[in-house]
């Protein structure tokens, strides 16, 4: 205890924000490199997107040496975001991520998403109140709806068993009346549902049509209902040859924001970031979307400690500008995307090892249960450490996803370029054959 801290200053010293943190600053210390180092690491564990970063910053260093830096960028300026970048990011938005007219004036602008989500839970819930997310979901979630808003986690089971949602996210109506009833009985009340759409870490999309019927069910409970499109662009091709089967009943992304505009509501929200998308997680730039004016102008008097930074949305406001450019480049990301992701599951068919077809994001979701004797978190972490202990490949553990099933683990195939990554699945199938043979 250091009484020197508040209260809650002393709890945040004893809580770590990822349970695999310390792991992985030990593992990037020794990188797998073919010909350097090539008996390296290969932390698969952090939802970064590495496979593009040499065209983004080919554009960034271009930019830079073509364009003058202009003197606002060393002011103050709006805390919700540069007036010129806000006008950008809305026109990005109609033209690429959304298909609707967007007008900046929605729109709020943190640095990173991260701050969106711990500055939206700080305005829309009391301490104490709940926010619902559909498990197995995004661990840090926790973290930032609750160290400064004190908002509770609940994490909504649709299922127990991987192959459940091989055609894609379970969440219905059922579920969402069934947490409701379970949260009151609490004594508690349900305050936001939030869905990340594509799905972290399962890859699962929502129709439209989901994403309209819980619109609505949220719209008539006084629920505020926030889709997170962080990998909104990041699609895997679902047409590709040697993955279709895998989709029998493929959804087309759909952007939350239409059905906002068509809902006029208060209660619906919009969470994104360039972090994964354009792998630029490091420039942190986050955003909010959302037509309740009252949550903007709130959002603008509190937002000033996590404004991003004036050179950071000159830049982008440059690289934002060039339409072919930006079309190109998500077009080529998801390509890599797709070849990263299919480099993964070829070697778990091969190994007939569970996973969930994604249809979006960095991940794959998979399920090496059949190593676990028992259904228990100590197996789990045994089985991650002796994976890691033996070839150096980390994945993010099952423990924080909230889910009921151990064994389960995510790994994102976006942190190293296809022939490294190879090597890598190489090394995750030996590992397997071989506690399959003792
Ligand atoms: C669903 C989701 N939301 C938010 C974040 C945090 O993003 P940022 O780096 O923009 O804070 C992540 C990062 O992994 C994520 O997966």
């Amino acid at each position: 205890m250091n009484n020197s801290l508040s209260q809650r200053g002393q709890t945040a010293s004893q809580s770590v924000l990822r349970i695999d943190f310390e792991a992985y600053f030990e593992a990037v210390k020794n990188l797998y490199h073919k010909t350097g180092n090539p008996k390296g690491t290969f932390p698969l564990n952090v939802a970064e997107n590495k496979l593009s970063w040499a065209i983004l910053k080919a554009r960034i260093e271009q930019l830079e040496s073509q364009n003058p830096i202009p003197n606002w960028v060393a002011n103050y300026t709006n805390s919700t975001g540069a007036p010129s970048f806000r006008d950008k990011v809305a026109s990005f938005y109609s033209q690429f991520l959304t298909g609707c007219e967007i007008h900046p004036e929605h729109l709020a602008l943190s640095a990173g998403s991260t701050s969106v989500i711990d500055l939206t839970s700080w305005i829309l819930g009391e301490p104490g109140d709940v926010a619902v997310f559909p498990a197995p979901c995004y661990p840090v979630y926790r973290q930032d709806i609750q160290n400064k808003s004190g908002l509770e986690r609940y994490d909504l089971i649709t299922h127990h068993h991987i192959e459940d949602i091989k055609n894609g996210p379970l969440l219905s109506i059922n579920h969402l009346d069934k947490a409701l009833k379970d949260i009151k009985n609490q004594g508690k009340r349900f305050r936001i549902l939030v869905i990340t759409n594509p799905d972290n870490p399962t890859g699962g999309m929502y129709s439209e049509s989901k994403l309209n019927e819980f619109a609505n069910w949220c719209i008539s409970h006084n629920i505020h209902m926030i889709v997170n499109e962080i990998y909104g662009l990041s699609l895997i091709n679902t047409q590709h040859p040697e993955l279709k089967d895998d989709y029998p009943t493929p959804v087309t992304f759909y952007s939350f924001a239409n059905i906002m505009q068509q809902k006029q509501s208060e209660y619906l929200h919009h969470w994104y970031a360039l972090s994964k998308d354009f792998g630029a997680s490091g420039f942190r730039v986050g955003m909010v979307y959302s037509l309740n004016k009252t949550f903007i102008e709130a959002y603008n008097n509190l937002n000033a400690p996590s404004m991003v930074s004036n050179y950071t949305q000159w830049m982008f406001e440059l690289v934002l500008s060039d339409d072919a450019f930006v079309e190109k480049y998500i077009h080529t990301n998801q390509q890599l995307l797709t070849e990263n992701y299919l480099v993964v599951v070829r070697q778990l068919k091969k190994l007939k090892i569970p996973y969930a077809p994604a249809q979006g994001s960095l991940f794959v979701w998979l399920d090496l249960s059949e190593f676990l004797k028992e259904n228990t978190q100590t197996l789990e972490t045994e089985l991650w450490t002796a994976l890691y202990k033996q070839t150096g490949i980390l994945l993010t553990p099952g423990n924080g996803f909230g889910h009921t099933k151990h064994g389960q683990f995510r790994l994102v195939h976006s942190c190293f370029v296809k022939d490294d990554l190879e090597v890598s699945m190489q090394r995750f199938s030996q590992f397997v054959e071989n506690k399959r043979k003792y």
